[in-house]
C-alpha cells in the first residue's frame, strides 16, 4: 500500500522573480508504507525541497501529495501543522535541537502543544532516552553532547509522537565511519519496526548497506533513475 504518493509535483523558489529556481520539475512517485527509501543525487538536486514537501513544510507550486490517504497540498496550514505532527518525524541534518535546553526538555517540547498529561511525555521521552543510550545525559545540555549523542538525540525527539513516516535529511553527514554505521542499525531497526522511511542521502555508506528497499536518484529536480 502506498503511503506517500506525489503526482507531477513541481516546486519553483522565487516565482516570476529574476532568481526563480524550479528545485522539482514533474515528480511523480509512490512510496510504499514500511518501506525505506533512499533518496540520492548531488548536491543541488532537490532532496531536502522533496523532504520538505513531504513533510508539510512547504507547497508545490503545482501537483498533488497524497499522504495517508489525504491530498494535503490544498489543506489550510492549521490541518497541515495538525497533520504533520499526528504522523511525521523528521531528523534534520544539522538536527536542529534547541542547544540552551536539557536533553529531555528537547524532547518534551515535541508533546507540549498537544496537551498531552505530563506522565505520558515523561514515559515516553524515558523510554526512548533509554533506547538511544542518553538516560544519563538527560540533565545536561544539548550543546555538550557529542555529535553521535546529538543524532540520536535528533532521532529520539523525531519519535516521540510516535510517527509512522520519518523524514531523514543527510543523517551521516556529520559522523566518523563507525557512528555512520551505528546510526544505519539504529535506521535499520526503525524499518524493521514498521516505519515508513524517506532519508535523503548521497554517502556511499547509506547506499551500500540493506537498508533501502528502493533507491530514487535525482539530478537536476527530476527523477533519472529507481533501483
Ligand atoms: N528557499 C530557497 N530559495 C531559493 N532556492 C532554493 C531554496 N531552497 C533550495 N533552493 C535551491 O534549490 C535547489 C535544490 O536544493 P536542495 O536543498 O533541495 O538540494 P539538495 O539535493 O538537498 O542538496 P544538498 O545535497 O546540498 O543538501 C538548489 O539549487 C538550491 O539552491
Ligand atoms: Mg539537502
Amino acid at each position: 500500500m502506498s503511503i506517500i504518493k506525489m503526482d507531477r509535483v513541481t516546486k519553483t523558489y522565487n516565482p516570476g522573480k529574476p532568481n526563480e529556481f524550479a528545485a522539482l520539475s514533474e515528480i511523480s512517485l509512490d512510496i510504499p508504507s514500511g518501506q525505506c527509501t533512499i533518496l540520492a543525487g548531488p548536491s543541488g538536486s532537490g532532496k531536502t525541497t522533496l523532504l520538505s514537501l513531504v513533510g508539510l513544510m512547504s507547497r508545490p507550486s503545482s501537483g498533488r501529495i497524497t499522504i495517508l490517504g489525504k491530498e494535503t497540498t490544498l489543506l489550510a496550514e492549521n490541518f497541515r501543522t495538525l497533520f504533520r505532527r499526528g504522523h511525521m518525524g523528521f531528523i534534520f541534518q544539522h538536527f536542529q535541537l534547541i542547544t540552551d535546553l536539557t536533553v529531555k526538555d528537547n524532547l518534551d517540547l515535541v508533546l507540549y502543544p498537544d496537551g498531552r498529561p505530563f506522565n505520558a511525555i515523561r514515559e515516553r521521552r524515558t523510554s526512548l532516552l533509554e533506547r538511544f543510550g542518553l538516560i544519563t545525559k538527560r540533565a545536561e545540555k544539548a550543546s555538550v553532547l557529542s555529535g553521535g549523542e546529538q543524532q540520536r538525540l535528533a532521532i529520539a525527539r523525531a519519535l516521540m509522537n510516535n510517527p509512522e513516516i520519518l523524514l531523514v535529511d543527510e543523517p551521516t553527514a556529520h559522523l566518523d565511519t563507525t557512528l555512520s554505521q551505528h546510526v544505519i542499525a539504529l535506521f535499520e531497526d526503525l524499518r524493521n519496526e514498521g516505519k515508513t522511511l524517506i532519508i535523503a542521502s548521497h554517502d556511499p555508506l547509506v547506499l551500500a548497506g540493506g537498508l533501502a528497499e528502493r533507491v530514487i536518484h535525482l539530478r537536476d529536480g527530476r527523477i533519472i533513475r529507481q533501483v
